[in-house]
């Protein structure tokens, strides 16, 4: 395939979210990066979130975290080039480790995943001896070593009633917490809120123990967002991300995955239709479907994925850089809970 043929491929593709200039340096960023991948029998996976022009065009696998979890354990490629954020490529790492994980870009990192250390898992496993570590996949390898499954957006639920526990700790996003508390009917509480709460607390009713963390991309949405829409447009569909407030969600029509977000708007008959949760994605299904609709209230761009750019994966896959390592005593702990994970599905 000439450079002209990817430049046609995805002017056919793009031509209503990409400027034409732009399609033509990137259509030569493609081609180069497509033909090294070959040479170094590398297998790229591209999140939901990267930008039209990279997710359209160079991925082997594109989806959402559990999907590419998946990908990731299940490839015999030498080289996978990830292009997500760093707790994706680690989790890559803790999956299969006889690969060499690259990340296109060093500092592209997340706001839940900074949120938590490992020291505050193992503090408040003291604080509630005994009681399960569910942690959302959006944590650093470390921290899912402390625990003992993970989670993703899209089976968040199940694994927590998969447990069977009366009480689970799940970290450390504070609104996925709420949703999945809502979903499973448990009471949760915050201790981080009160000193004094720990396991002898007498009198206080909760089955979930939740974080600080959050999102900054899907903190940003309000329910005086969806209100004013609604005004607007009566006929619209809105979809957010389980990472937006408990509030955000209940006034949705539709909460999901990254993945079972661009679902649910291939499958819907609504004519028009609203996304709370990252603008890049909102491009990408636009893209795909040009017969509906998409209202925009993009002012929230994730800044960690924004960091992974075609020329950035071209430079990746010709440095084979950033290498992602994992310390083997960590990894064996941490692919415990991801496994576990994995096999819930
Ligand atoms: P998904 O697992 O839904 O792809 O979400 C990952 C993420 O980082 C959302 O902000
Ligand atoms: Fe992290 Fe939010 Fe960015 Fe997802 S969108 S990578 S949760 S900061």
């Amino acid at each position: 395939m000439s450079v002209k043929d990817v430049y046609e491929e995805m002017k056919a593709k793009l031509s209503n979210v990409v400027p034409d200039v732009e399609l033509h340096l990137k259509a030569e960023l493609v081609y180069e990066i497509n033909k090294l991948k070959e040479a170094k029998n590398a297998v790229i996976l591209g999140h939901n979130y990267m930008e039209p022009a990279l997710f359209h065009t160079i991925p082997d696998f594109k989806g959402d975290s559990l999907y590419l979890s998946r990908m990731a354990a299940e490839t015999d490629k030498d080289i996978i080039v990830f292009c997500g954020v760093r707790f994706m490529a680690e989790t890559a790492k803790i999956l299969n480790p006889q690969r060499r994980v690259l990340l296109p870009a060093e500092e592209a990192g997340c706001s839940l995943a900074a949120s938590i250390t490992a020291d505050d898992v193992r503090q408040l496993k003291a604080r509630f001896p005994g009681v399960p570590v569910v942690t959302y996949v959006n944590t650093y390898a470390d921290v899912k070593a402390e625990s003992d499954i993970c989670c993703t957006s899209s089976n968040a639920a199940a694994v927590v009633e998969s447990l069977k526990s009366d009480i689970v700790i799940f970290l450390p996003d504070e609104y996925l917490a709420r949703n999945v508390a809502r979903d499973t009917g448990k009471h949760i509480i915050f201790p981080y809120l009160d000193d004094s709460i720990n396991s002898d607390a007498v009198g206080l009713d909760y089955q979930m123990i939740g974080w600080r963390g959050r999102c900054e991309v899907h903190e940003k949405f309000t329910v005086q967002d969806i209100q004013d829409i609604r005004l607007q447009y009566t006929d619209v569909v809105i979809l957010s991300h389980p990472e937006c407030s408990l509030e955000v969600v209940e006034a949705s029509d539709f909460a999901g995955s990254t993945s079972a977000m661009i679902k649910f708007v291939e499958e819907t008959e609504a004519p028009r239709y609203l996304l709370l949760t990252e603008c890049a994605m909102g491009d990408n299904i636009a893209a795909t479907n040009p017969e509906k609709e998409m209202l925009r209230l993009c002012r929230v761009r994730c800044p960690h994925m924004n960091e992974i750019t075609l020329e950035d994966t071209l430079q990746s896959l010709q440095d084979e850089k950033y290498v992602i390592e994992v310390p083997e005593d960590v990894r064996e702990l941490a692919v415990r809970a991801v496994e576990r994970m994995i096999a819930i599905g």
